[in-house]
């Protein structure tokens, strides 16, 4: 019998182990991190090799650089396109910026072994095979990479190191490999989460008995354990990668949708922080700058590039170098952003806060700076404010702030804000003051901070309807030493939208500001969505200067209902189930159509309890009539309790629904309420077959 419950994709093979004792493997010892340096220290010698002490083979004491095929070609690459790439990072200036390797992904292989039992090249697509591939690389000045997978199978189906780990081993060393990427893919059956240890701990070393020094990078915390850190061997994992390997996975393969994959990554890699230390680098997947594919804008690689280099993960493109945009060029040849990555002192970032849905992380740098980044995760832009103190500088007069995109540096009294674009992040490297305040203009910064109401008292959403006149204030701060004067401060909203008069200020001293609140009107017919208002200020600094800043805030219109619109019509605010599968709409998660005793219904939710959906109502409607029931497609021991509220307040109670209850009629009045909200509780203590239909749910609303 399906059950449509709990829809972890852990292997099934490591149910078990995931119960059972697990191998006892410490965190990095705290002396695995060296301390931030009290003073600026030099790059010096012994700091380097202090580092490669803490390598396990003395390797990757930064963060691997360099390209993979994967993203670009997968199955199909080819020796010609392959050296293609090569060359043209050679040509491109990228290699001498530390992009070295060239690393081949699955697929390089024959679908079979030789006779005597050697892996072998793809005959067709690697005519001269890895040995000569590898020669040519080397002779551009760069290294060989190879992907394999410690199961007996790789994630396509070519032939797994399984059983072969030394041979494979001595085969990639004679052929003059230097990096060797290891999946977790063709896992042979029982086998445990120690047993899976124990084997890439052998070929960690048999890569290191070849004599040959060959970059382990592997994928055992998320291809075991789903990246998952609520599954119980997903830490123990990373922290037995640290020790074996230079770099692990800890993220899931990218997705083409940027924001869940960037800012789900982030969010995965951010506990992590204190696993990585030069020579073993937590890794969030490959850039995907460049990449067609992926297609993001210049903001949103630039983005993926800031917190891979704040992360210190490595930095792997997967593109087609050779059709390079120079947008491709700038943004992967930053070379303040790979600083921050490379940076010899080898400390991922670390969150320091979280505001307004802004991740404020800093990464401490070998010569005593401090990289800041704001990663703003929310749908509309934020303002975000920290200071050089909670990041981590000392005391010092003022400091400066260089954000690594826009190439500026101001002066700062301690306040590090900035406004964040929606689903971005800024890049900025932090330095107590070295030279006279007025070397550089003062750090200002603008909140645009819409005074949208909570749609009622104490709910979670804050959405404005067309028509609606919103309280806009905005604040400019002087974040530095120095005065400006002749300030003014404005704010434009999208085309059509009337926001009204600039305030102004003569003077601005130093830790102070100038805030405007401007009244907002959404114009009537304005289509929901997330909108964004800009505050934009000129002023002058160092008599007469000329300075300028700007901060964005944004908030989210909605359209009440109108008419008798079934809720399958409409967008919900959130939904929110207790399993993977989310709330389906029209359909059960089988793909067949709603169905309760025998009754089809052609609209309708599905959402398997616990589970809570939430609809904007915007006080225009009256009634929600809804047929209830557990779909006919699961009928099992399931049973849940369907309880809707108006504007927080209880207005339906199901009473406990089984498989055998009649077709339940619900009829409930909503007049007035902003947010109607359904929710499907356990009938019996336990989700499973939970399978709840809401049917034929609809809205009787004014037109
Ligand atoms: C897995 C890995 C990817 C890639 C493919 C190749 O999905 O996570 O990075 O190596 O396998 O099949």
């Amino acid at each position: 019998m399906p059950f449509p419950k709990r829809r972890l994709m852990i292997p099934a093979v490591f149910i078990a182990a995931l119960c059972g004792a697990l191998t006892a493997v410490a965190a990095p010892a705290a002396s695995a991190a060296p301390a931030r340096p009290a003073a600026p220290a030099s790059r010096s010698a012994s700091k380097v090799q202090q580092s490669a002490s803490q390598s396990y083979n003395g390797l990757a004491l930064t963060p691997p650089m360099g390209w993979n095929d994967w993203y670009e070609y997968g199955c199909n690459v080819t020796q010609a396109e392959v050296l293609a790439n090569a060359r043209a990072l050679v040509s491109s200036g990228l290699a001498k910026l530390g992009y070295k390797y060239v690393n081949l992904d699955d697929c390089w292989m024959a679908p079979t072994r030789a006779a005597d039992g050697q892996l072998q090249a793809d005959p067709t697509r690697f005519p001269n095979g890895i040995k000569w591939l590898a020669a040519q690389i080397h002779h551009m000045g760069l290294k060989l990479g190879l992907y394999e997978s410690f199961g007996t199978r790789t994630c396509k189906g070519n032939p797994g190191s399984y059983g072969n780990y030394q041979q494979d081993a001595d085969t990639f060393a004679s052929w003059g490999v230097d990096f060797l990427k290891f999946d977790y893919c063709g896992p042979p059956s029982g086998l445990t989460s120690a047993e899976a240890e124990a084997d890439y701990q052998q070929m960690s070393q048999d890569l290191i008995a070849t004599g040959r020094h060959i970059v382990f990078s592997e994928e055992l915390p998320i291809g075991a354990d789903n990246a998952n850190p609520a599954n119980a061997n997903y830490l123990p994992y990373v922290a037995f990668s640290s020790k074996i390997a230079n770099m692990w996975r800890v993220a899931p393969d990218l997705t083409t949708s940027f924001d869940s994959t960037i800012f789900g990554h982030l969010a995965n890699d951010l506990p992590l922080a204190s696993y990585a230390h030069p020579g073993a680098w937590n890794d969030l997947d490959m850039l995907a700058t460049g990449n067609t594919t992926f297609n993001w804008t210049v903001q949103q690689e630039e983005t993926q590039m800031s917190i891979w280099a704040e992360l210190a993960s490595p930095l792997l493109d997967s593109s087609d170098l050779t059709s390079m945009t120079p947008a491709t060029k700038q943004i992967l040849g930053n070379k303040a952003a790979i600083a921050v990555d490379q940076d010899p002192l080898g400390r991922q970032g670390q969150l320091v806060s979280q505001q307004n849905g802004v991740d404020i992380v800093a990464k401490p740098l070998a010569d005593g700076d401090v990289a800041v980044l704001l990663a703003n995760t929310s749908s509309v832009p934020e303002h975000a404010s920290t200071t050089a103190a909670a990041v981590g500088l000392g005391s010092a007069a003022a400091y400066t702030v260089s954000d690594l995109w826009a190439h500026t540096t101001r002066e700062t009294a301690g306040t590090i804000a900035a406004s964040v674009p929606a689903y971005s992040a800024m890049l900025f490297q932090v330095a107590p003051l070295r030279g006279a305040v007025d070397r550089y203009p003062p750090l200002t910064d603008i909140a645009v901070t819409p005074d949208v109401p909570a749609l009622y008292t104490g709910s979670q959403f804050a959405v404005a309807a067309p028509g609606q006149t919103i309280s806009v204030p905005a604040t400019l701060s002087n974040d530095g030493r120095e005065t400006v004067t002749d300030a003014s401060l404005s704010l434009t909203g999208p085309a059509g939208w009337d926001t009204g008069a600039p305030v102004s200020a003569r003077v601005i001293p130093g830790g102070k500001d100038l805030t405007g609140t401007w009244q907002v009107t959404v114009p009537p017919g304005t289509p929901a969505g997330t909108y964004t208002l800009t505050g934009t200020a000129t002023y002058r600094w160092n008599a007469g200067r000329a300075g300028t800043s700007t901060g964005q805030g944004g908030f989210q219109v909605d359209v009440p209902p109108s008419g008798t619109p079934y809720l399958d019509q409409l967008s919900w605010l959130s939904e929110t189930t207790s399993q993977g599968s989310g709330v389906i709409v029209d359909k059960n998660v089988y793909g067949g159509p709603l169905t309760i005793h025998g009754v089809t219904y052609a609209h309708g939710l599905w959402a398997n309890s616990v589970a809570t959906i939430y609809y904007y109502l915007g006080g225009n409607c009256t009634q929600f009539t809804a047929s209830l029931g557990l779909d006919d497609s699961d009928e099992g021991t399931g049973a849940v309790v369907y309880e809707f509220y108006a504007d927080g307040t209880q207005v339906y109670d199901s009473g406990v629904v089984t498989n055998s209850t009649p077709t339940v009629q619900a009829s409930v009045n909503v007049t007035g309420a902003q947010v109607l909200e359904l929710h499907v509780a356990e009938g019996n203590g336990t989700v499973n077959f939970g399978n709840a239909d809401i049917a034929s749910p609809q809205l009787t609303c004014a037109s």
